[in-house]
């Protein structure tokens, strides 16, 4: 399996089938692929929301008539724009699809829709859990850290990707503790110097995690890790 960081939030994921979670393209000033690059996309999860998330999740699921992974309400606002393949889960919910299985995990942020000057109700934010091909990873969406982190201990996870940034989620202090209550097999951080109110230093993070013999690693954007 190769989990390409894509930049600021957005993590794709190729195996025996092709994810991509909180797909972020336009406008992202951290994006080093381009929609046109990309693989065929089988699924698509949406953590939340927000613009830097939900991205451009209808021009891709439209592209590749990929399945849509999010809540109810923002299964609804896609359906509204005329996405036809959508899985709605909420939080605790988990989902075998075959190929390969999503459990949406607690988050604590926000969740509305921009548009128009108007702001749409979205829901409950949230991260994910993706197994696939014998590996889990973890997506933890925008979230400030919680102590039901410590549950995680329990998946097993192979991979997991936690922001750093501060100000909307957890900062690298933070993150540094819920990645010792996580306890992934490897930490990537992400969520940081997009902009920069999020500034932050990944490799002061890794640093503080590599000694509590936990795997970091900083990846720039469009680089992988092959599981
Ligand atoms: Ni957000
Ligand atoms: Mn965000």
């Amino acid at each position: 399996m190769k989990v390409t960081y894509v930049g600021h939030a957005t993590v794709m994921i190729e195996g025996s089938r092709n994810i991509l979670i909180d797909p972020f393209f336009n406008g992202n000033p951290a994006a080093t692929l381009k929609i046109e690059d990309l693989p065929k996309i089988d699924y698509i999860i949406v953590t939340h929301g927000h613009a830097d998330h939900l991205g451009d999740t209808v021009e891709i699921a439209k592209k590749h008539g990929s399945i849509v992974i999010a809540n109810f309400e923002i299964g609804v606002y896609l359906q509204r724009k005329g996405i036809d393949r959508i899985h709605t889960m909420h939080i605790g919910g988990k989902h075998d699809f075959g190929d390969m299985k999503v459990k949406l995990t607690p988050a604590h942020h926000g969740s509305s829709i921009l548009e128009d000057g108007q702001i749409i109700y979205a829901g409950n934010p949230a991260g994910a859990i993706v197994e696939m091909d014998h590996r889990k990873v973890y997506h933890a969406g925008d979230t400030g850290l919680s102590k039901d982190m410590e549950l995680l201990a329990n998946d097993y996870i192979d991979l997991a990707f936690v922001p750093i940034g501060g100000n909307y989620t957890m900062d690298a202090e933070d993150a540094f503790m819920a990645t010792k209550m996580i306890q992934p097999k490897v930490v990537v951080p992400i969520h940081y110097n997009t902009w920069p109110l999020i500034e932050a230093d990944p490799e002061e993070f890794c640093k503080k995690v590599s000694e509590i013999d936990i795997k970091c690693r900083v990846l720039k954007p469009g680089e992988s890790i092959e599981l």
